[in-house]
């Protein structure tokens, strides 16, 4: 890794991240101590039907003489439609809320941030799309995921599914970075393993993918003076090793034992080390592509990253090869030299793939051939990651990626 004096280091958190087994229990204080006396949580069913720890916490609020109200509609990938839906309902009921809670995986906290920006003005989320000034301030938010992955409590996006639009679109600036992210390793128990797979390799693919980007220094922030990403940087590339390492050493044993402590330890902390890197660093061609095949295919997030990350990987050998080498090392390949090492990174990250039982290449993915130029362009429609590409020029780049992960090929791959 070369980044050399004169590349900036701009680092972009929430104000306050708490991160402990039980940190949920210092919710509430620290809500009433922050002077916020009125809350709006924003969850799904599966918590309010299943959670004794969501039964907890609105028990603690009231206790600390919170007032609260409970939005537990959220659904798996929230729409624009389900944003604007939830708005109308907050603002008809009850007094407007002084902050709010959002407790779930990635869909719960990214439908509280758009409602943070919605719900105090009242407006149709579709039409603050694209901006970053909006008619009010958002609204304090403390977000608690409850999976160990996406990072949106971290960073300045909220993902919506935009009905009639082929990739999803983002409500994004700082301000829309939660006041307040709690990461309780013990919340993540209950995750069934294919929702600890998905989420943890979304947390592999945040840490590698921000790791291999564009340097600050040759990061196109288009004048903007408060950027939400800005390219990558030693503090950044310090958490995405980290987070990889923790990544590579915990995720089969979270996946195959829900209960091993260290593990789910483990991977919270690589889940958020990996949104310390990228939520300042940003992404590129996985998730630009990911996006693409998330709206051809309606699949999860997780498995959409994970299909197509080794294949990006490969990509970068001849732009990335010492970053690669390290990769490879950190997931248990024997030592050789750098560039062999390198073209070992995407083998042994698809093998982890594959070990969680999910789908590594396109056609198993159920893509078809005449699919594969949709996505090239659907993926290269997501402008503010493809300009972060690092490595030939996109188009090309995306082309060639999109028919290896379809054909399954690797370059390191033996035989
Ligand atoms: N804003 C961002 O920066 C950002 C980054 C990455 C991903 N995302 C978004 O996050 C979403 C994916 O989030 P996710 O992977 O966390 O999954 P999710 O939030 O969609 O949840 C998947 C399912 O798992 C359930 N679940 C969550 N936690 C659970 C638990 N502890 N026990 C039992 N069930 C649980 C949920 O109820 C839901 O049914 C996508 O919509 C993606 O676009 C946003």
């Amino acid at each position: 890794m070369t980044l050399t004096s004169d590349n900036p280091i701009t680092l972009c958190m929430p104000a306050r991240v708490l991160c402990a087994d039980g940190a949920r229990r210092r919710i509430a204080p620290l809500c009433k101590s922050l002077g916020w006396r009125r809350a709006l949580v924003v969850t799904d069913r599966w918590f309010t039907d299943n959670s004794p720890a969501l039964s907890e916490l609105l028990q603690s609020l009231h206790e600390h003489e919170i007032e609260v109200r409970v939005f537990d509609g959220g659904e798996p990938d929230p729409s624009t439609t389900l944003t604007d839906r939830a708005t109308a309902w907050v603002r008809e009921e009850g007094a407007m809320p002084d902050h709010l809670i959002a407790w779930g995986g990635g869909s719960n906290i990214d439908l509280a941030k758009a409602l943070s920006v919605t719900v105090p003005c009242g407006r149709p989320v579709a039409e603050l799309v694209g901006h970053t000034h909006w008619p009010q301030s958002p609204l304090p938010l403390v977000a608690v995921p409850t999976t160990a992955g996406t990072g949106s409590e971290i960073t300045p996006g909220a993902i919506l599914v935009q009905p009639g639009s082929a990739t999803k679109v983002a409500l994004m600036a700082n301000v829309l970075r939660p006041a307040v992210a709690v990461i309780d390793p013990e919340l993540t128990w209950s995750c069934p393993p294919r929702v600890t797979a998905d989420a943890g390799l979304d947390a592999l693919t945040h840490a590698i993918e921000s790791w291999l980007t564009l340097d600050a220094c040759t990061f196109d922030i288009a004048g903007d003076a408060d950027p939400g990403y800005s390219g990558r940087n030693e503090l950044t590339v310090m958490f995405a090793r980290k987070a990889t390492a923790l990544a590579f050493q915990h995720l089969t044993t979270a996946f195959e034992h829900p209960q091993d402590r260290a593990a789910r330890n483990g991977m919270a902390r690589s889940s958020l080390y990996a949104a310390m890197s990228y939520a300042t660093a940003g992404l590129n061609a996985v998730h630009g592509l990911a996006y693409a095949l998330a709206g051809l295919t309606h699949a999860s997030h997780g498995s959409t990253n994970a299909v197509m990350l080794p294949y990006v990987m490969d990509a970068l050998v001849d732009s990335r090869c010492d970053e690669l080498a390290d990769i490879a090392r950190l997931a248990g390949a024997p030592e050789a030299d750098q560039e062999t090492l390198a073209r070992q990174a995407p083998v042994l990250t698809r093998a982890l793939v594959r070990r969680l039982g999910l789908a590594s290449d396109l056609v198993t993915f159920g893509v078809t051939e005449d699919q594969l130029h949709r996505l090239v362009t659907d993926g290269l429609s997501v402008t503010r990651l493809a300009k972060a590409w690092p490595g030939a020029p996109a188009n090309e780049a995306y082309a060639s990626i999109v028919s290896n992960a379809y054909l399954g090929k690797l370059s390191g791959e033996k035989g």
